[in-house]
Parts: C-alpha cells; sequence; structure tokens
C-alpha cells in the first residue's frame, strides 16, 4: 500500500471515529471506554481468513466476526449472485407470495438436514429463528391438543438471544436482569460443563439429560412445549455433550412430548464439519434453528427447520402459523445463501474442517503448560480455553480480576498482536475461537503463536 492512499485511510478512519463516537449506538459495547486516546476499532476489509482495520493493520479473523463468516471474507461470488438477484428481482415477501430463490433454498436445506426435518421458515436472523421456534413449538401443542404446554427448558449461560421470548431460554443473568419480566416459561438446568465437577467414577455420565426429565417432571409434562439445546454450547466456552448426551434428550422428549430443538445458530454450516451440529452427534431434533453462516453472514437470514410431525398440523384445513417477518427469507439473501451452500460443496468445507480440526484442537492442547490455561475444549472450528487461576485447583478469577485480565489486558493485547478472537466471562473467563472454515496449518500456527506470547504475559501479571 503506497503512503499516500495509507494517510488517507488513516484520516478516514480518524474520522470515522469521531463519527461512530458521536452517532453510533454499538451493540454489547461499552460506549463510555472510547474517547479520543480510545479509539473504537474499525474494520474496513476482508480477504479470506484475514481483515483489514481503517489504518490498514491485518488480522487474523479466529471468530469469523461473529461465528459466521463460514467461507471467510471477500468471496466476490457471494456479491455477484446477489446483484444478478437484485436485477431479477429485488424483494418480495414470504407472506402469502413466495419467489423462486425461497423456495429453491428451502428445499436445498431440507435436502441437507437430518432425517424428516422438511420444512422451512425463514427468519431475518437467530434470535428470530429461536423466537420463530418458542411460538411454533406453542402453537404446535395448542393445534394439538395440549394448550397448556407452554414452557421452555433451557441450559445454564446458554445464549440464545436477546428478544424477549429468545431471552426467556437465554440462561446468562447479566443479559435478563436489566429487561424482566420477560415471556413467562423458561426454566434451566444444567449445561454439560464438568470440568469444575469433582472426579465421581460414580456419577452417571448423563446426569445433564437426566435433570432435562427431573426438570419436566417438577414442572409438569404437561406445562412443557419443547427444550432448545445447542449441539455445542457457545456462553461459558463451548461445552461438548458426553457420548449418549441427545440421545437420551430424545428419549426423554419423546417420553413426555416435549419438542426438542436444536439451537444450530452458530453449530451448523460446517462449523463442526458436518452441515448440521445434530448430524455430528448422530440425533435427530424435531426443529433446528439456524442463522449466521447460512449466507456466510454476507446477507442477514435465519431459518427454523420443522420436522413433518411438527408442520403436519398446519398442513391442512385452515390452519397457519400465525407469525411472520417482512424481510424473513429475502429474495437477495436466499440468493446468497444457495451461493454460498455452492462454495461449501464445491470447496467441501465440511470435510476441510473434518479433516484439520485435529490440528486445530492439537495446537490449542499445546498451550496447556502456560499457568493460567485451564481447559481446551470444543469441536470442529469452534473452541475455547477456560483461564483459571491455579491449574491444579481449577480455581476461577473473581469477578474483579476477571474484568481486569479479560478487558483489562487479554481483549486489547490480543487484537494488538494481530488476531481477532473473543475473551468472554459470561460464564468463567474463556478464549474463544472460531476461525472461517478455510483456515488451516497456516492459521493455527499464527493463532498459537499469539495465544502463546499473550497468555504467558497475561500469566505474567498475576
Ligand atoms: C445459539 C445462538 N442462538 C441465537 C443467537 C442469536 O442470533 P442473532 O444474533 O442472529 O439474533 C445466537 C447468536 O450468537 C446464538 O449463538
Amino acid at each position: 500500500m503506497g503512503t499516500e492512499q495509507q494517510v488517507t485511510t488513516q484520516r478516514s478512519g480518524t474520522e470515522l471515529n469521531a463519527l461512530a463516537q458521536r452517532h453510533l449506538w454499538m451493540h454489547f459495547t461499552r460506549m463510555g471506554a472510547y474517547d479520543e486516546e480510545h479509539q473504537i476499532p474499525i474494520i474496513t476489509r476482508g480477504e479470506g481468513c484475514y481483515v483489514y482495520d481503517a489504518s490498514g493493520k491485518r488480522y487474523l479473523d479466529g471468530l469469523s466476526a461473529l461465528f459466521c463468516v463460514n467461507v471467510g471474507h471477500g468471496r466476490e461470488e457471494l456479491g455477484e449472485a446477489m446483484a444478478k438477484q437484485v436485477k431479477e428481482l429485488g424483494f418480495f415477501t414470504n407472506w402469502s407470495y413466495t419467489h423462486p430463490r425461497a423456495i429453491e433454498l428451502a428445499a436445498k436445506i431440507a435436502s441437507l438436514a437430518p432425517g424428516d426435518l422438511n420444512r422451512v421458515f425463514f427468519t431475518s436472523g437467530g434470535g428470530e429463528a429461536v423466537e420463530s421456534a418458542i411460538k411454533l413449538s406453542r402453537q404446535y401443542h395448542k393445534e394439538t391438543g395440549n394448550p397448556l404446554k407452554v414452557k421452555l427448558i433451557a441450559r445454564d449461560t446458554a445464549y440464545h438471544g436477546t428478544t424477549m421470548g429468545a431471552l426467556a431460554a437465554t440462561g446468562i443473568t447479566g443479559l435478563r436482569a436489566p429487561f424482566e419480566p420477560f415471556t413467562p416459561g423458561g426454566c434451566h438446568v444444567p449445561n454439560t460443563n464438568t470440568y469444575h465437577l469433582p472426579d465421581d467414577p460414580n456419577r452417571d455420565p448423563l446426569w445433564a439429560a437426566n435433570a432435562i426429565e427431573e426438570r419436566i417432571l417438577f414442572e409438569g409434562p404437561d406445562t412443557v412445549a419443547a427444550v432448545i439445546l445447542e449441539p455445542v454450547q457457545n456462553a461459558g466456552g463451548c461445552f461438548t455433550p458426553p457420548e449418549g448426551y441427545f440421545q437420551r434428550v430424545r428419549e426423554i422428549c419423546d417420553r413426555y412430548d416435549v419438542l426438542m430443538i436444536s439451537d444450530e445458530v452458530i453449530c451448523s454450516w460446517g462449523r463442526l464439519g458436518e452441515w448440521f451440529g445434530a448430524q455430528r452427534f448422530g440425533y435427530q431434533p424435531d426443529l433446528i434453528t439456524t442463522a449466521k453462516g447460512i449466507t456466510s453472514a454476507y446477507a442477514p437470514m435465519g431459518a427454523v427447520i420443522a420436522s413433518d410431525k411438527v408442520f403436519e398440523p398446519f398442513s391442512h384445513g385452515h390452519k397457519s402459523f400465525v407469525h411472520g417477518f417482512t424481510f424473513a427469507g429475502h429474495p437477495v439473501a436466499a440468493a446468497c445463501a444457495l451461493a454460498n451452500i455452492e462454495i461449501f460443496e464445491r470447496e467441501d468445507l465440511n470435510g476441510h474442517v473434518r479433516e484439520h480440526a485435529p490440528a486445530f484442537e492439537a495446537m490449542l492442547n499445546g498451550l496447556r503448560d502456560i499457568p493460567i490455561v485451564g481447559d481446551v475444549r470444543g469441536d470442529g472450528y469452534f473452541r475455547a480455553i477456560e483461564l483459571v487461576k491455579d491449574q491444579d485447583t481449577k480455581a476461577s478469577f473473581s469477578d474483579a480480576e476477571s474484568e481486569d485480565l479479560l478487558r483489562g489486558f487479554l481483549s486489547g493485547a490480543l487484537y494488538e498482536e494481530g488476531l481477532i478472537c473473543r475473551a468472554d466471562d459470561r460464564g468463567d473467563p474463556v478464549i474463544q475461537l472460531s476461525p472461517p472454515l478455510i483456515a488451516g496449518p497456516e492459521e493455527f500456527e499464527f493463532i498459537g503463536t499469539v495465544l502463546r506470547k499473550v497468555l504467558t504475559q497475561a500469566a505474567g501479571r498475576l
């Protein structure tokens, strides 16, 4: 990049920052943290696994922006597919009418989804998909003669979105408390994190699944509509299921006529090396919620994928699912999703993730000698490192220590070193990684080098 161009970009970066600080309200962001000295990171350009900020500095996007740019940045063909669609039909709805791209995409998704998940209800994003799945579960039970089945069981610390219904499922106190009361009926059960549990050879490995049954019985099976769970739970740091967990949950759901919702807003579209996370762990949900990677985030889109069983009460007579969003199934987003899936197929991205995930895992496990690296967990291209004060006792950091470690040091230091990842303390403090699915050995090496340097520095500060 020439000096002149760099200066121009820098100048415009400063201007952009001033405008952002004056007018932009960023999500989940402490706006008060920014001033003339503390600038907002502004990402201006992306290519493959890398993005560039307003000064031209390059970063490895170790988070796929927000677990979503699955095919990587700068895929012109997605833009071309969208431009072509704009020329043909810029917009039409899925209310009463439809259009070719929504139909083609629904059919394509149905062909990729597990089992009899054949019916696709589009949304504009993940929270809307979760909201829709919750409402669909309630209406389904009303239509099938169980009007009292309204409650939703979710797992502790899980993030399912921020709309009032989805928030009832989200199990993170800090995100819930400012907005209570919200939609009644949300109940929580333990997630599958076992890192902090004392070793106990007598504990049933499926105890966390059994807790769902206990909760259904406690609430009254006649009142429970659905259970919602992610294949690998993001918030808290990539909690994977023990062998047989989802199969047990399936049995429990069947026993009490409770719908099983697999929230795959992150865990679909190759993130775990399969189209859908349910396929990775071999279970058959009644509903899948998806978003993010469906278009690799080049256009906003989400979907609820419903089984034949769930669709059946709506398939005849005067019945309809009385719910919708203007932009859901937008033709431009649908064209993008179809082109995105074509890239997946052409480049066998699921196969690529399956092939390289062990090297990614091995690289992260190689950091275990750093004194604050407690646990390393996850699956596919979706991994987390839990940070601890003491590896032997697994003692976690206090809130104040965590604040200092994550916000006071790690987030800034990792970014400074050219790595975008997430230092998160919605549960115990973790570093989360979720690179574009095209990443391979070269990117893992860079991630490993930066993490080793920054985590070693962080350990030295204690
Ligand atoms: C599992 C899960 N569900 C729902 C959502 C909400 O999606 P969105 O931010 O697109 O509304 C997210 C977002 O990260 C998520 O990870």
